[in-house]
């Protein structure tokens, strides 16, 4: 079953998308765009899959964990790993193959090593890029943007705190 597939990511000017396991940065409502993003459907009998790294689901404040209203599963090289209201899967492939007809889409949620393992996969449908304008102390980073992708699209931009950002779209909806 195919299933388009989406990578979402806030970076900053240097593709820095993380520091000491946790984001650089505070910005509430590039967290809700992030939210009502992939949790949205197009058929409410239906959730988005989000697929995440180990660390990045560490990352998560345990009360907000599960990401709720959404089908959520977690990589992990580590069998006996369990997962309080997450699935565990040991590769993408295995994650990806767990999609079936109540799921709408898939959202790789990172972190920088699920993004650089998938990012020139061919079954990447798209990128939301959240670029952030400025630049943070980051030890961990989002890859290189493919360039089959081309020129983002522009679907919006905000700032909060003086920060601002643009939400891009790398692909074809
Ligand atoms: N700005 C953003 O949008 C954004 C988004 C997400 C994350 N982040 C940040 O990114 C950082 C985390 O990224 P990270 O690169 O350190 O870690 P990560 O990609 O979130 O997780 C890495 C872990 O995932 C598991 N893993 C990796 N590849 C796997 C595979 N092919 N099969 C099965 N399991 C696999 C391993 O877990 P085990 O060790 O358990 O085997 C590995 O230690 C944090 O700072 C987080 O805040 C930022």
């Amino acid at each position: 079953m195919m299933h388009p597939i989406y990578m979402i990511v806030a970076v900053d000017e240097h593709l820095g998308i993380g520091k000491a396991g946790h984001l650089p940065w505070k910005l509430r409502k590039e967290y809700k765009y992030f939210r009502d993003t992939t949790r949205k459907t197009e058929d409410s009998n239906k959730q988005n899959m989000v697929i995440m790294g180990h660390r990045t689901w560490d990352s998560l404040e345990p009360e907000f964990r599960p990401l709720p209203n959404r089908r959520n599963v977690v990589l992990t090289r580590h069998a006996d790993l369990a997962v309080d209201g997450a699935e565990v899967c040991n590769s993408l492939d295995k994650a990806i193959a767990l999609a079936d007809e109540k799921t709408e889409k898939i959202f790789v949620l990172g972190g920088g090593q699920i993004f650089k393992e998938f990012i020139n996969d061919p079954r990447l449908t798209g990128i939301y890029l959240t670029k952030v304008h400025q630049t943070f102390d980051c030890d961990t980073f989002f890859p290189e943007i493919p360039a089959t992708f081309g020129q983002p699209k522009k679907i919006g931009s905000d700032e909060e705190n003086g920060i601002s950002y643009d939400f891009l779209f790398y692909g074809f909806i």
